[in-house]
């Protein structure tokens, strides 16, 4: 049988212990991937359960058994999974969001946490610009007309001539910049690190402080990742200096925004309507937060910013190559 599957580069130890071992490197991937990510596991010669609905209490039971996880933004890996994950050298991200990782916990347990920035940007500021013009347009509420058998126009407003408000410059925000632009809009970005360049590029007004973007924008998008920080970034007195009207967008994440503020300023009429990829909690329980996404003029879809067959081919791609790159550098299979 495989005694010698795989020759290691930069993980010495962990190559040390497979030498020496007759057993294959456990790869657990906890949430749904591209099939290309799974087979190409499999052919590195790795032992691969692919388990993509696992609960919580499967995973903590199991998860001493593996030297690799793969998950997305569903699978919790804090403190307590960490505790449990002995043989655990790498964390596959399949996508970008690191907000359900206990990074600084990994870290200093010596477990490697890879993910695939690049390779959903294209998808979710397609979605992003999607949702932007089905808010602006009440798309959905004219489709819901149509389907009850009345056959009666909404009035929206165009997007041409509006002042984009893009908070978060990075691969996401530069490409809804991109998009925007050669739609008409008017640019304004803001961002914690120096984008001057990029927002040179896309003809972007960048603004000095947060209040400043919100002051000047008609429709705002949200581009930033989850951190301590960027928590609740978007509250009652944000939405206070915001423009009467204000459409606010976000593929981001939820708890961004802090949902009983947002629902506050769309029963005021503050934010005229909100399109929302992203919730606090995926699904929504809390009453608020049920009220939010029932609201009439909230157009809400499950999370799926990354969800094309493009993006999850990209992703599988670009995590199957990482975890090669961190591993293996030759594999053999055993005769
Ligand atoms: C990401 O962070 O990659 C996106 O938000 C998509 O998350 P998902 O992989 O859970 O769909």
């Amino acid at each position: 049988m495989a005694s010698r599957w795989c020759t290691f580069v930069g993980l010495e130890k962990l190559a040390r212990e497979s030498a020496q071992s007759s057993t294959l490197f456990s790869v657990l991937v906890a949430d749904p991937v591209d099939p290309i990510l799974v087979d190409g596991l499999r052919k590195l010669g790795l032992n691969v359960l692919y388990k993509p609905s696992i609960s919580r209490e499967e995973l903590l039971d199991s998860i001493g058994n593996y030297e690799v996880l793969v998950v997305r933004s569903r699978t919790r890996v804090d403190r307590e999974v960490l505790s449990k994950a002995g043989k655990l050298k790498i964390i596959a991200r399949a996508g970008v969001g690191l907000d359900n990782i206990d990074v600084d916990e990994a870290k200093r347990r010596g477990v490697h946490v890879i993910c695939a920035p690049e390779a959903p940007a294209q998808s979710v500021a397609e979605l992003t610009i999607g949702l932007m013009i089905a808010a602006a347009r009440r798309v959905v509420e004219a489709c819901e007309r149509v389907k009850r058998g009345e056959w009666a126009k909404v009035t929206g407003i165009e997007l041409y001539g509006k002042t984009l408000g893009i908070v978060g410059l990075g691969r996401i925000g530069y490409k809804v910049a991109e998009i925007a632009r050669a739609m008409g809009m008017k640019i304004v970005a803001y961002d914690v690190a120096d984008v001057r360049q990029k927002a040179e590029r896309v003809n972007a007004k960048i603004a000095s402080t947060l209040e400043e973007i919100l002051a000047a924008s008609d429709v705002i998008s949200l581009h930033v990742p989850l951190t301590k920080q960027t928590y609740h970034m978007i509250s009652y007195r944000e939405f206070e200096i915001a423009k009467q009207g204000v459409i606010l967008v976000n593929t981001s994440r939820g708890a961004v925004v802090d949902t009983k503020a947002l629902l506050d300023a769309l029963k005021r009429g503050k934010v005229s309507a909100a399109a929302l990829d992203v919730l606090e909690n995926e699904p929504p329980r809390e009453p608020w937060e049920l009220e939010l996404v029932r609201h009439p003029r909230v157009i809400v879809t499950p999370h799926v910013g990354s969800q094309t067959r493009e993006a999850q081919r990209r992703i599988a791609v670009e995590v199957l190559e990482r975890i090669k790159q961190l591993l293996l550098t030759r594999v053999e299979r055993a005769r």
